[in-house]
């Protein structure tokens, strides 16, 4: 079997989908790109649109190419069609436990048996992942960072039957996507997560106990830091419900002293997400 990867599915159209899908068609490689509704599909082609006009007119890339890109790109919503020829999975959906599993669980039966799967999960266990699937050994942590044009890294990560082969590919198709790999055991966060999320819950805490304001904080991590966003901006940009998913998760692994303050969760009732709401730690 050749192990030149050429077509990807990538399942899940959102934030971190349609970027992954980008990133993979600016490297010249096919792209099925899946989510359960026509409106998500939409937006997440209206988001790749967006970033590839803004490229055109900054003279980063030739009118051709975008086209070219986008070509490359397939919006679908049947997933069976999606997965014809393909080398790998690329699952970019909700991080919830039980929905990924159910998705993967299909994807198995749907999929030929050298299809490799990655997860995109931010925290969740790889081998719990692949206990749904008859492919333990072909299943990997692929954990691209937001905005995934942008951020270089990749978290790699080993569940506990990934075969360093299948590791290995993921590796090389990171490396070809101009990426830099960095591998991790299995560990609920992995690296950034884990150092991420605690140092997010403590701002969010500092706030909550009225010791310094949002826009306080945020100044003052970017001056005696030197982060390049405060902790409410980031927070923001993320999206407080994949935030409060991780830190969910992060506390039911490792214990108490992880779990996420209330006013993350009293944000995320109101529907306060970030960004993507227009309302979050600051209006937009
Ligand atoms: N947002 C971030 O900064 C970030 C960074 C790294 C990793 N992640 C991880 O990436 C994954 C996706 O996060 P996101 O921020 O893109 O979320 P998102 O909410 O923007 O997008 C998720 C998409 O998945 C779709 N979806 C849900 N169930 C589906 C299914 N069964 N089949 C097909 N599509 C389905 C939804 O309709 C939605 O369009 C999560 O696991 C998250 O933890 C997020």
């Amino acid at each position: 079997m050749t192990t030149e990867i050429t077509k990807v599915v990538v399942v899940g159209a959102g934030t971190m989908g349609s970027g992954i899908a980008l990133v993979l068609a600016q490297a010249g490689i096919e792209v099925n790109l899946v989510d359960t509704e026509q409106k998500y599909l939409d937006s997440g082609e209206n988001r790749i649109r967006r970033f590839l006009e803004g490229s055109v007119k900054r003279e980063k890339m030739t009118q051709e190419k975008a086209e070219e890109i986008m070509n490359l790109i397939n919006p679908m919503l049947d997933l069976s069609n999606a997965v014809e020829g393909i080398q790998i999975v690329i699952e970019a959906i909700v991080e919830d436990e039980l929905t990924k599993k159910a998705l993967f669980k299909k994807l198995d039966d749907l999929c030929d048996a050298g299809v490799i799967f990655a997860s995109n999960t931010s925290a969740i266990s790889i081998t719990e992942l692949a206990s749904v699937t008859k492919r333990k050994g072909k299943f990997v942590g692929m954990h691209f960072f937001n905005p995934p044009t942008l951020m270089k890294l990749v978290e790699i990560i080993k569940g506990e039957q990934s075969e360093e082969i299948f590791v290995e590919r993921i590796k090389s198709l990171c490396v070809k996507l101009g990426k830099i790999p960095i591998p991790s055991n299995e560990a609920p966060g992995f690296i950034i997560n884990r150092l991420l999320w605690q140092f997010l819950n403590e701002a969010y805490r500092l706030l909550e106990s009225g010791i310094a304001e949002a826009k306080h904080i945020d100044e003052a991590v970017k001056l005696g830091l030197n982060h390049p966003m405060g902790p409410f901006e980031l927070s923001d940009y993320i999206g407080l419900d994949v935030l409060l998913q991780i830190g969910e998760y992060i506390s039911e692994q490792l214990g108490e002293e992880y779990t996420p303050v209330n006013l993350l969760k009293l944000m995320v009732d109101e529907g306060k997400l970030g960004k993507k709401t227009g309302k979050g730690f600051y209006d937009y």
